[in-house]
């Protein structure tokens, strides 16, 4: 007689190997559904699924159902001790039907937690034949006796759970690996062009220059879109460590839930079992600079660790015991009042201190107009090359507004309006009219932050001149003929105005 084929058994099994075969990313669910279904069609009352630990001598529960699962989980079993590290030690199933009997039974866990147990199945979950963890059903359902048909069901189902974990494990690997070149890439290209002319913006790179070498941390703030990365970005270029890795981290964009082993790494992933481990951003800073972007969204919870590794240079990862030590520079930007945070008591005083050892304030756009014609150009030349448009420049009116606008969104509310000027635009040069900035906030009154006309009027005579002598080829004299001033008040403007580069 064939032997009668259990279809919901295998249903479930379909079912488990097609999403083992799908990529299912969330690993822990995976070894979860596996457990719940291996203890429903056997009919355990608990169970749970133990992995052998990165030192390989204990069993951590990476899985624990049932009515005291939560409980179970703080603890770890030593190989030898007990059924699961029975069955870890000699790589063996066992059915234990008369536990209470059994020498091995360790009964300390379940007195513990006040669940006896009376039945038990544990299988050896095996990757190329070497043990990695046992699944375990406890106490058969109506006080009946596990069987061998359950046993080798039981069997099958841990087969399929090493499965998932191999793959995770390989995915883990990749993505590590993944990771790995992706900062390099970003590393040997991920800097921006610093493209800059005024006098503010000089003296700022000056300061930087000073601090460059020194190993402090560097608080950089300044209103939104002011360019704090790319100033983070000159920092570490012009320092010793601009060979090692920059590693950017923005605090706001990652979950809370995931920031800490982000920055720190973890070992004890849903099934590191052995092997893998993710390294955190600060370890990948190693010898370099972090960058740490919005700092003022980082949770409280994380802060008191962030302190110790600016002080002592040292942390855990998740998971883990071992100190990491590290030497990394950190940076970190903000453009929240951060005082007014330590105030409220949402960012500790002990971290700011620390972090704003070097403070760098980075000037708003309207406090730096000389910027504002050679930003606008490099922009426009970006922004060509994506729209395969052939515009030549920026009327002079449009480049008059644009000096005289005061640009609360700063240097990314100027890239992106060039951008956009650029895809309307229908003249060879950019129009007044193709910027979109009526109606917003002009700079004219006088003095308010800095956008004075008189400020304005001069950045303007600068770019003007520069223009018509770029279209003389430098020459001077064409070109005060063609501004209609005499040669010697051009010489001294070119002098006064620090024009350069014709
Ligand atoms: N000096 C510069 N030269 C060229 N591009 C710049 C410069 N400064 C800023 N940018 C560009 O302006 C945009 C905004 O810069 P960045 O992201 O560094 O601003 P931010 O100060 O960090 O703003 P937020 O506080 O909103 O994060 C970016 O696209 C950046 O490449
Ligand atoms: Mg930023």
């Amino acid at each position: 007689m064939l032997p009668v084929i259990d279809v919901k058994k295998f249903n479930t099994l379909i079912e488990i190997s097609t999403l083992i075969n799908s990529n299912y990313s969330d690993g822990h669910a995976l070894l979860t559904k596996i457990v719940e279904s291996a203890t429903r069609l056997c009919e355990g009352e608990a169970s749970s699924l133990l992995l052998v630990n990165q030192e390989g001598n204990e069993l951590y529960f990476e899985v624990a159902l049932g009515a005291k699962g939560a409980e179970v989980k703080k603890y770890t079993v030593k190989f030898g001790e007990g059924i699961a590290g029975w069955v870890v030690q000699h790589n063996k199933s066992i059915i234990v039907n008369d536990l209470e009997q059994d020498k091995r039974h360790l009964s300390s866990i379940s007195k513990k937690i006040g669940y006896p147990v009376k039945t038990m199945l544990a299988v050896p979950m095996r990757v190329k034949d070497a043990c990695i963890g046992v699944i375990e059903l406890l106490n058969k359902k109506n006080g009946r006796d596990f069987t061998q048909d359950d046993l080798e069901w039981l069997e099958i189902f841990a087969n399929q759970a090493a499965l998932a974990i191999q793959n995770a494990q390989s995915f883990e690997k990749a993505q590590n690996k993944i990771e790995l070149l992706q900062d390099q890439i970003k590393n040997d290209q991920g800097y921006h062009p610093f493209i800059y002319k005024s006098p503010a913006v000089a003296e700022k790179l000056a300061l930087i220059d000073r601090i460059a070498n020194t190993d402090s941390s560097v608080l950089i703030l300044g209103e939104s879109g002011v360019g704090k990365e790319l100033f983070a970005e000159q920092i570490h270029l012009r320092s010793p460590r601009r060979q090692q890795p920059f590693i950017r981290v923005n605090c706001a964009a990652i979950p809370e839930g995931l920031l800490e082993s982000e920055l720190f790494g973890h070992i004890k992933g849903a099934f590191t079992s052995a092997h893998q481990s993710r390294r955190g951003r600060f370890e990948m800073a190693d010898g370099g600079t972090i960058f740490l972007d919005e700092i003022g969204d980082i949770p409280l919870m994380l802060q008191a660790k962030l302190l110790r590794v600016i002080q002592q240079k040292t942390f855990e990862k998740l998971g883990s015991d071992e100190t990491i030590q590290v030497d990394v520079r950190i940076l970190a930007a903000t453009n929240k009042d951060i005082e007014s945070l330590v105030e409220k008591g949402e960012f500790r005083g002990d971290l700011y201190y620390r972090l704003n050892v070097l403070p760098l304030y980075i000037p708003p756009l309207r406090q730096r107009l000389e910027d504002i014609p050679a930003l606008a150009e490099f922009f426009l030349k970006k922004a060509l090359k994506k729209t395969k448009k052939d515009i030549e420049g920026f009327s002079h009116d449009a480049m008059e507004f644009m000096l005289s606008y005061s640009w609360p969104g700063n240097i990314r509310e100027l890239e992106n309006c060039i951008e956009r000027a650029c895809v309307i635009g229908q003249d060879r040069r950019i129009q007044r009219r193709d910027l979109f900035l009526d109606g917003h906030a002009y700079a004219s009154e006088s003095g308010a932050g800095g956008r004075d006309l008189k400020a304005a009027l001069t950045a303007f005579k600068a770019y003007y001149i520069k223009k018509v002598l770029e279209e003389n080829k430098g020459n001077q004299t064409e070109t005060a003929r063609a501004l209609a001033i005499q040669r010697t008040y051009l010489s001294r403007l070119i002098r006064e105005l620090r024009i350069t580069n014709v």
